[in-house]
């Protein structure tokens, strides 16, 4: 009989199959367009801030003053950290990738929080928030504890992305960068259901708890296919050295089948429109008095006018938000290292918006695999074989 004989149509890495319905995003990849609940992404980044589309993100519309006030309270006053997670991070965070030590972290929050396992809507509502605030005191705090520094504690008079870069720097920063980090976390929230929203969505799926689903995001975000394509790619740039080797290392990549870190996507078949909001910022870094930051943006444009010319309207391979991501961070004084956990922070609002909205009519994730081994085997005993 031939093995292949009934065998149903495989959908490799579930491309293209629709395994439920959500109104927290909707990603165009036709059109490159990029909208979350109904704004597109390119209004949030210009009028919005960070705390007011994590609330749109929850909530599923813009808050008055009033609750946007009550929400942005709620957010400063969650940053604390417990003594232990901090230990814990000064334990590890010279010892693991910082998305190990993140991972860990974001999980023992649960063992501090009274009402982890209670699943309510509101419970899950406050410690979604809960989450969102402290991951960014996490992300900071692991940047901080591996640069060599002692843990600074958040300051509640500060906006957000003021607060993450005073806890990773121990200084109060600019508004101008305060500004550029904000929108990085606006484009990094959300982004429908990719690889690792679909893994906090399997394991909510379970009813496993809120933290639980979160932590398993945290893993799957980690990979250089998914979130950790941005520090990737900054270590490409820095390998390129200068723009005049650009070409001579994107082609020698692809011909040794390589792939470009930052470019190319599952859905996107055009440019990102978050990539192009990101790349807004190189321009002013190509007239930086610091030549890392010129050379980095350099590099960075001159690799994507090769890759456009080499992959793009040939296969569709175009920059994606991860590429430009790593130029602007060194620029506000991240080291490559926090780039992911930084992902991490911003995408635990998309993370908590698709779970919370899942579970109004939770359906267990349990997908088919066509099963091509043989049956029916004899055992034949250990000494007989
Ligand atoms: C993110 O899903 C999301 O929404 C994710 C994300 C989000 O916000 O959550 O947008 C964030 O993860 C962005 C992607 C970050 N990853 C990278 O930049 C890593 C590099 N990109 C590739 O690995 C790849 O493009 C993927 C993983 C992103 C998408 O891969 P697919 O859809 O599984 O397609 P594929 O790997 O099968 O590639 C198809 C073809 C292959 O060539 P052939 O074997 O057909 O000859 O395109 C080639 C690939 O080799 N290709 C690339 C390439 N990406 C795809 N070749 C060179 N460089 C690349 N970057």
């Amino acid at each position: 009989m031939d093995i292949n004989e009934g065998k149903p149509e495989i959908h490799a890495g579930l491309e293209g199959i629709y395994f439920t319905e959500s109104s927290v995003c909707k990603v165009d990849g036709q059109q490159g367009r990029l909208y979350y609940r109904g704004y597109p992404i390119e209004t949030l980044a210009n009028s919005s801030n960070f705390t007011e589309v994590a609330y749109l993100l929850l909530y599923g519309k813009l808050p008055t003053g009033q609750e946007l006030d009550a929400f942005d309270a709620q957010m400063r006053e969650e940053r604390s950290l417990p003594g232990e997670v901090i230990a814990e991070i000064g334990r590890t965070a010279a010892r693991a990738h910082p998305m190990d030590t993140m991972r860990t972290a974001i999980s023992m929050l649960s063992a501090y929080d009274a009402e982890a396992y209670n699943d309510s809507p509101d419970a899950n509502m406050r410690k979604s928030i809960r989450l969102i605030s402290k991951s960014a005191s996490i992300a900071a705090t692991i940047g901080r504890y591996r640069s060599g520094k002692l843990y600074v504690a958040p300051d509640a008079s500060l906006s957000h992305a003021e607060n993450f870069l005073y806890m990773l720097s121990g200084e109060k920063p600019d508004k101008v960068d305060a500004r550029i980090l904000d929108v990085m976390f606006t484009v990094h929230a959300e982004h429908s259901s990719n690889a690792s929203t679909f893994g906090v969505l399997v394991a909510g799926s379970t009813l496993a708890d809120l933290y639980s689903s979160v932590t398993a995001g945290m893993a799957v975000l980690k990979g250089p296919l998914h979130g950790g394509a941005d520090e990737a790619a900054l270590r490409m740039m820095r390998e390129i050295g200068s723009a005049d080797n650009t070409e001579r290392y994107i082609d020698d990549a692809l011909a040794g089948k390589k792939k470009i870190m930052g470019f190319g996507h599952r859905v996107y078949k055009t440019y990102d429109p978050r990539a192009r909001i990101v790349r807004s910022y190189l321009e002013s870094l190509l007239s930086s008095p610091y030549e890392e930051q010129r050379n980095l943006a350099q590099i960075a444009l001159s690799a994507e006018k090769l890759m456009i010319d080499r992959l793009g309207k040939a296969k569709g391979i175009w920059p994606n938000i991860d590429f430009f991501a790593g130029p602007v961070y060194v620029s506000l004084g991240i080291p490559a290292e926090v780039f992911t956990p930084i992902f991490a922070a911003a995408r635990m609002a998309g993370w908590c918006a698709h779970m919370l909205e899942y579970w109004k009519s939770n359906k267990l994730l349990r997908p088919l695999e066509y099963y091509s081994g043989q049956l029916d085997l004899d055992y034949v005993p250990v000494e007989k074989r």
